[in-house]
């Protein structure tokens, strides 16, 4: 039996007014998690074909079970995220192109890759996951606090889901395989797939969001360069031509012992005996989990949460 619940949650992105740059006291930051709303709908699309084919494989009850669950919390994930984009598109209906784009490049691999690829694909950037959202919610009061509390809400919750199933990619790859090392062997093409989907979706950014609404060039977020210009410019502002202040980084503030570890375990969750059961989670999981079961406004996380505190505070 699965621990795993299914929330179907109303998200507010009915209005025409959710902004790229939904935080815009982080530039870099907003463009790289409305990659990751792409990526939501690319990525858990690819997901949910898999798991499906996978399905009737499944002989053990459990992983069965597991499977069913995991399938279904990705298959809402994407579509919460699909209104997210929904209203971008509103805005700029030029970057329809640039989703369908994502879609695409993972459509082609569940037309053209085996099942057992694809499943190694998948439990190898699922297990990326929990370090990465620890890092960001460990972090949660400097990178989502600050901005629109629609579009923060809509992550803090798809966060969360992703470290509660974080086994189950690899539950499901290991029901239809026994090969350990299969998954860390298909590594190096599935960073290659990867870049490919970044570049993608970065060109698309630049092409179709005024810079005006972005800030920052759509690919800073994954490029290196980003942060060595940055540094040249904060600590030798002699060499810089550039006459624009510079822009914090994405995780400007984030204590660097935290970032360090985060990659630490992100190198971890590619090694053949990975488990990533027992991995340390953020505590805002914790407290996002008893807020929904009090049946807290999830949709709105900070504004609840700002009224109940002030109403504590009267
Ligand atoms: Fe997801
Ligand atoms: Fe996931």
């Amino acid at each position: 039996v699965t621990d795993l619940q299914v929330r179907r949650i109303e998200f507010d992105f009915g209005g025409d007014d959710v902004p790229f740059e939904w935080n815009t006291s982080n530039p870099v930051f907003s463009v790289e998690l409305n990659f990751i709303s792409v990526m939501a709908v690319a990525f858990e699309k690819f997901i949910v074909a898999a798991v499906r084919e996978a399905l009737p494989k499944i002989t053990d009850p459990e992983a069965k079970a597991e499977a069913n669950a995991f399938l279904q919390q990705e298959a809402v994930h994407a579509g919460a995220h699909r209104k997210h984009l929904a209203a971008l598109t509103r805005r700029y209906p030029g970057f329809q192109r640039t989703i369908d784009e994502a879609v695409g490049l993972y459509d082609e691999l569940t037309r053209t890759a085996s099942l057992e690829y694809r499943l190694a694909y998948i439990a190898d950037l699922e297990a990326t996951f929990t370090p990465i959202f620890k890092l960001w919610l460990d972090n949660e009061e400097r990178l989502f606090r600050p901005g629109d509390d629609r579009v923060a809400s809509v992550f803090l919750w798809h966060f969360v889901e992703e470290v509660e199933h974080r086994s189950s990619a690899l539950i499901v790859y290991n029901a239809i395989t026994d090969r350990v090392y299969y998954r860390t062997r298909i590594l190096p093409s599935v960073v290659l797939h990867l870049r490919q989907v970044l570049r993608a979706i970065g060109n698309g950014f630049n092409e179709h969001i005024p810079v005006q609404d972005r800030t920052v060039d759509g690919r800073d977020f994954y490029r290196p360069s980003f942060n060595i210009r940055n540094n040249i410019r904060k600590r030798l502002p002699f060499l810089s031509r550039s006459t624009q202040p510079p822009v914090p980084a994405a995780y400007a503030g984030v204590p660097r012992i935290e970032i360090w570890r985060s990659f630490g375990r992100i190198l971890a969750s590619q090694t053949p005996h990975h488990n990533p059961t027992h991995q340390p989670l953020p505590d805002f999981a914790d407290k996002w989990f008893g807020k929904f079961d009090e049946g807290a406004d999830i949709a709105h996380w900070y504004s609840t949460e700002l009224a109940s505190s002030s109403s504590r505070a009267s």
